[in-house]
């Protein structure tokens, strides 16, 4: 799709979305404890790998009085459990698809073969199962996993198919950090939410960046709250929405400490009074609590970056909405877990002297470079081994993002100067605010092959479906690659 139908088919709509600028800030009773997702369960094969099994399928949800919605889930009818390995394991996921309509599953962050990528060449069709296997090598991280169906994205994970996957290693657990999953270690997953007369979820057209919620669900609980018992408790924030960009701060304006982006821990602990994080992307925060002490968490408007004639075409794109998310309640009494430690863990650095060559991505309308996703076409092909820099620029003004599969990057420079703290650490995901350069630098190791691609694209989930998406290749030196294939979808389905 071209930008001038993308602005001409918001047009009509950007009158009510002004008009429509959200605020539950105040206005939410939190009076369901949240309903954090349960750890996955996983047996121990003869060879040491550890096997899950994931059962996408649908359900319902009490999430208002009255009617209960229909909803997806993996193991239940809601999101799924969380995921946790260690460095180093070999893990398998048995994928079975349950639902009416074909699906994927793919692990965002991960670093790992392609073939179990579970982007669109690997889907898995009603009543199939698919079981991808690799070896965790990477830092401790918190990543997250949801459905990459070719053109059908959005609707999925709308409906609930999203997870977390926690990864540690053992200069994590040498740290003195909160690490009691469900305790003081708490996944925070949020997405926007809008529902029919009959409870049912909607995708309401939010303009340009694609549908848009004017309620909230953390881990899929309605207006929550969290009772806490440490004077320490971390945050694992993922933002698991379509669309919407959220900046979160806490209520009273209070710090906190950041302590890992989206691939894993910084250098050290960063404070910040509030954090933007764009569809996809994760960062992990630590706040400490006094005793008795009631703090909201909250996303204030976002800083998108729009302005002018093309923010007006495009609707608000969510820039103006703010919302309480979670309530966190402390005890008259908390235990001590520690402070924040000074240092986390020494980050290596990725250098631009080492890169062999750059690429140039383009984002406008919902195409990149020129083009719309095709699924016959290989985009890029990089060597196995080599470092490059990314040059990513937003060519227009409205809002875009950029994730890339397989390698976490490191930004290098954003409009030309050196990224913010947040931006310091390993990242998978990008905001790319309106008519701006962002220069990042990837190293590609491990996984050649010739066949399978991996993907590169907006994950405003929207623009993704509408074909916003590349695939690169990782080969070895020397491997001639044509740039069209003829790649059939593999399907190593068993019934
Ligand atoms: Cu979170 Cu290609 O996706
Ligand atoms: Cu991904
Ligand atoms: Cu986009």
């Amino acid at each position: 799709m071209l930008a001038t139908t993308a602005v001409g088919a918001t047009l009509l709509l950007s009158g009510c979305t002004e008009a429509a600028s959200v605020s539950t800030i105040g206005a939410i009773r939190f009076t369901h404890p949240l309903n954090v997702p349960p750890l996955a369960t996983s047996t121990v094969a003869a060879d040491g790998t550890r096997v899950y099994d994931l059962t996408a399928d649908e359900g319902t949800s009490r999430f208002l009085p009255g009617a209960a919605t229909p909803t997806a889930g993996y193991n239940g009818a809601y999101l799924g459990p969380t995921l946790r390995a260690l460095d180093g394991e070999k893990v398998e996921v048995r994928v079975h698809n349950r639902l009416a309509a074909t699906t994927t599953l793919h692990w965002h962050g991960m670093h790992l073969p392609a073939i179990a990528d579970g982007g669109p060449h690997q889907p898995i069709a009603p009543g199939a199962e698919r079981d991808p296997a690799w070896t965790i090598d990477q830092p401790a991280a918190t990543l997250w996993y949801h459905p990459h169906p070719h053109g059908a994205t959005a609707g999925q994970v709308a409906r609930g198919l999203a997870g977390m996957f926690i990864l540690d290693d053992p200069a994590e657990q040498a740290l003195p950090l909160p690490r009691n999953y469900g305790v003081d270690d708490v996944p925070v997953i949020v997405q926007d939410v809008a529902f029919d007369a009959q409870n049912r979820l909607v995708q309401r057209d939010g303009g340009f960046v694609g549908a848009l919620g004017d309620q909230l669900l953390v881990d899929g609980t309605m207006h929550p709250y969290f009772d806490i018992r440490t004077d320490v408790v971390r945050l694992r924030l993922l933002n698991a929405s379509p669309a919407r960009v959220y900046d979160f701060a806490l209520s009273g304006g209070q710090s906190f400490a950041m302590i890992a982006s989206d691939g894993g821990l910084l250098d050290a602990p960063v404070t910040l009074d509030h954090i933007q994080l764009s569809p996809g992307e994760r960062a992990e925060i630590l706040v400490t609590m006094s005793p008795g002490e009631r703090v909201v968490l909250q996303s204030r408007k976002p800083d998108l970056g729009t302005a002018g004639p093309a923010a007006a075409f495009g609707g608000s794109s969510g820039g103006s909405d703010q919302f309480d998310v979670l309530q966190l309640r402390a005890a008259t009494r908390l235990t001590h877990v520690g402070e924040v430690p000074p240092h986390l863990v020494a980050v290596e650095r990725l250098h631009a002297s080492a890169a062999s060559r750059e690429r140039n991505f383009s984002m406008d309308g919902t195409e990149i470079n020129g083009h719309d996703m095709e699924m016959s076409r290989v985009d890029e092909v990089v060597r196995l081994g080599d470092t490059e820099i990314w040059n990513v620029r937003n060519d227009m003004g409205l809002p875009h993002s950029f994730h890339v599969h397989d390698e976490q990057f490191q930004v290098l420079e954003v409009g030309g100067a050196p990224p913010p703290p947040e931006l310091s650490g390993w990242k998978d995901t990008l905001y790319l605010r309106p008519n701006t350069s962002y220069r990042i630098v990837l190293r590609f190791t491990d996984y050649a092959d010739p066949k399978h691609p991996y993907m590169y694209h907006c994950h405003l989930l929207r623009h993704e479906d509408d074909g916003m998406m590349g695939q690169f290749l990782v080969v070895e030196p020397g491997t001639k690659i044509p740039t069209t294939t003829t790649m059939e979808d593999e399907n190593h389905d068993h019934h």
